[in-house]
């Protein structure tokens, strides 16, 4: 019998990938506030609920009871959570916590995502070990969600990536997506040259997860490409990769964007610990979005 696995935010660009990885041999339970895009299927089941009313969120764990949960939703405007900072602190604080103490009650795992928002960003890249020093509400709002399902006793894995990029669809936000669709308008772009990252592939993230939870690895994972490199290169490769001109992409530097958020410029994430506990290949960044050019069928 294929075990249940319950993915909260399923029509994200995580949890889509999340059901291409899980599908073909789990029961999918994925939980999200509209129905998007999965359809009736044999394994792939979706409830529409906010998971801030986690008493009928309770009530839907206990009656699907999975034999883990992926915890991926999450308020993600970073610039808006400055003003909707309660809206922030309730999902990405409260509701992890909610969710672990309900996983600890069943006696299930929880695998919840967190992001590299949680250090600073004044002296990347980290690693798993590095103290966290969030700054701005997003930050600082997902860093209490860390901290409380670390304390909730349940077994947890915290997995961080950074800069997430992928394939999905209907998807509101996806910095790939959106580059390509400009520079192929012949649209120019203006992108940072100083906020270093080493991107995270979401289709192989969904392989990490998977395999965090095949081997019990209750801990914290970063997950991301083998080279750091700054917004600007990594528009570069992304225009090399699918052959597209990069001479409409202009440089600029993230104070000209007047965000209202701080951004974590020297970010970046060590992979050490999933290459050597796990026996994880890293891969380069030109490696991962070949996979993603493969994905999207882009001849
Ligand atoms: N994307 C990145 O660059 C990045 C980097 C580092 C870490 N992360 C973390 O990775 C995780 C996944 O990110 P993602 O890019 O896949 O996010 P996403 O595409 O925004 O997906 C999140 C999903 O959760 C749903 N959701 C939001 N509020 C909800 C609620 N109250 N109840 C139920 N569902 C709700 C959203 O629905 P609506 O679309 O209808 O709101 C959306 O379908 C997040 O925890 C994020 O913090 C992301």
């Amino acid at each position: 019998m294929n075990k249940r696995v319950m993915v909260t935010g399923i029509n994200g660009l995580l949890g889509q990938n999340i059901v291409q990885e899980f599908s073909r041999d789990h029961d999918i339970y994925g939980v999200d506030l509209t129905p998007g895009i999965f359809g009736a299927s044999n394994n792939i089941h979706v409830k529409q609920l906010d998971l801030n009313d986690t008493k009928v969120l309770e009530e839907h764990i206990r009656q699907v009871r999975p034999d883990s949960i992926i915890h991926t939703a999450a308020y993600t405007n970073v610039d808006r959570a400055e003003e909707d900072q309660d809206i922030a602190f309730s999902l990405n604080g409260q509701v992890p916590a909610s969710i672990a103490r309900m996983c600890m009650d069943i006696d299930i795992p929880l695998v919840h995502i967190s992001t590299d928002y949680v250090f600073s960003g004044d002296s990347g890249p980290y690693r798993e070990t590095d103290a966290c020093d969030a700054r701005g509400k997003y930050s600082l709002s997902k860093l209490a969600g860390e901290k409380a399902v670390l304390e909730s006793g349940a077994e947890v894995a915290v997995i961080r990536p950074n800069v997430m990029y992928g394939h999905g669809e209907n998807l509101r936000s996806s910095f790939v997506d959106w580059l390509l669709t400009e520079l192929r308008n012949e649209r120019s772009v203006r992108i940072v040259d100083d906020q270093y990252n080493n991107p995270t592939y979401a289709r192989r993230l969904a392989f990490v997860i998977r395999m965090v939870i095949e081997q019990k690895a209750w801990d914290i994972w970063h997950f991301g490409s083998k080279e750091i490199v700054s917004r600007y290169t990594f528009a570069l490769k992304i225009a090399d990769t699918f052959g597209l001109s990069s001479a409409l992409i202009n440089a600029i530097s993230t104070v000209d964007l007047n965000q209202k958020a701080p951004r974590p410029l020297r970010s970046g994430l060590i992979c050490e610990k999933l290459k050597k506990e796990l026996n994880f290949p890293i891969m380069s960044i030109d490696a991962e979005l070949a996979l993603l050019k493969e994905e999207m069928n882009v001849a």
